[in-house]
């Protein structure tokens, strides 16, 4: 795997974009970034002090269908980061990562199909480690957590290491802790109770309204707990 250190890019997935031709898995990190990337076209606050990064891995017969587990095994790698510095953390379905009720992490993922098949992802993962926040008050930082200060630069490597590993599905579903709990599900112009129940193999929540269960994919999709 090939390591890039930047002190400073406009986005580490944009940079990256360069190396998808190469065939090699790759990580390129900066220590900020001046135009950093957010889900649904946002932008995401990148100032010194957090871990900005992204990581390019090929698959070779991953079926497309099952493209969520990367996003799951990107979630379940930013939570074992986190408890490695004593950090407990929860996944909020889909993505969201939490400690102690606190978004600590975005992760934003570009796959790259051919066919029926998922040849390669873009996971742009930005976490919160010292730098200031945006104002955003569900918006946390690990070190607000931790006793003693944290360097960026630990956090990062104990994070690429954590990625760079095989998928396990239970790792991320063992910190999904609202299974069996009532949710509120935001879908369109719909918002209702529900139980949830289970998270399916391929990443979707399998939840109960009414006594009848219903797959929800991520999609369109808001849960507050
Ligand atoms: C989100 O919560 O909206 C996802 C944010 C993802 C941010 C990371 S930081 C590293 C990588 N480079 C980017 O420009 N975005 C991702």
């Amino acid at each position: 795997m090939k390591k890039i250190y930047l002190e400073e890019t406009t986005s580490t997935n944009e940079f990256i974009l360069k190396f998808l031709d190469a065939g090699e898995d790759t990580v390129v990190c900066a220590a900020r970034q001046t135009s950093g990337k957010g889900t649904k076209g946002r932008s995401f606050s990148s100032s010194e002090g957090g871990v900005y990064l992204s990581a390019l891995r090929f698959f070779q017969d991953f079926p497309a269908g099952e493209a969520f587990r990367v996003m799951m095994h990107s979630a379940a790698a930013v939570c074992k980061t986190a408890e490695r510095f004593g950090v407990e953390c929860e996944i909020k379905w889909p993505n969201d990562i939490l400690a102690h009720g606190k978004k600590i992490c975005g992760i934003l993922i570009e796959n790259f199909f051919s066919g029926d098949k998922l040849c390669a992802s873009i996971v742009g993962i930005g976490l919160n480690v010292n730098n200031p926040l945006s104002g955003l008050p569900e918006a946390g930082r690990l070190s607000d957590f931790t006793k003693n200060p944290l360097e960026p630069a630990t956090v990062r490597e104990e994070l690429i290491e954590n990625f760079f590993q095989p998928f396990d599905p239970a790792a991320y579903v063992s910190r999904v802790k609202f299974l069996g709990q009532e949710i509120r599900v935001s879908e369109g112009t719909r918002d209702y109770a529900a139980i949830a129940r289970e998270i399916l193999p391929d990443g979707r929540l399998l939840i109960e309204e009414g006594g009848a269960l219903r797959a929800l994919s991520s999609a369109e999709i808001k849960i507050t707990l």
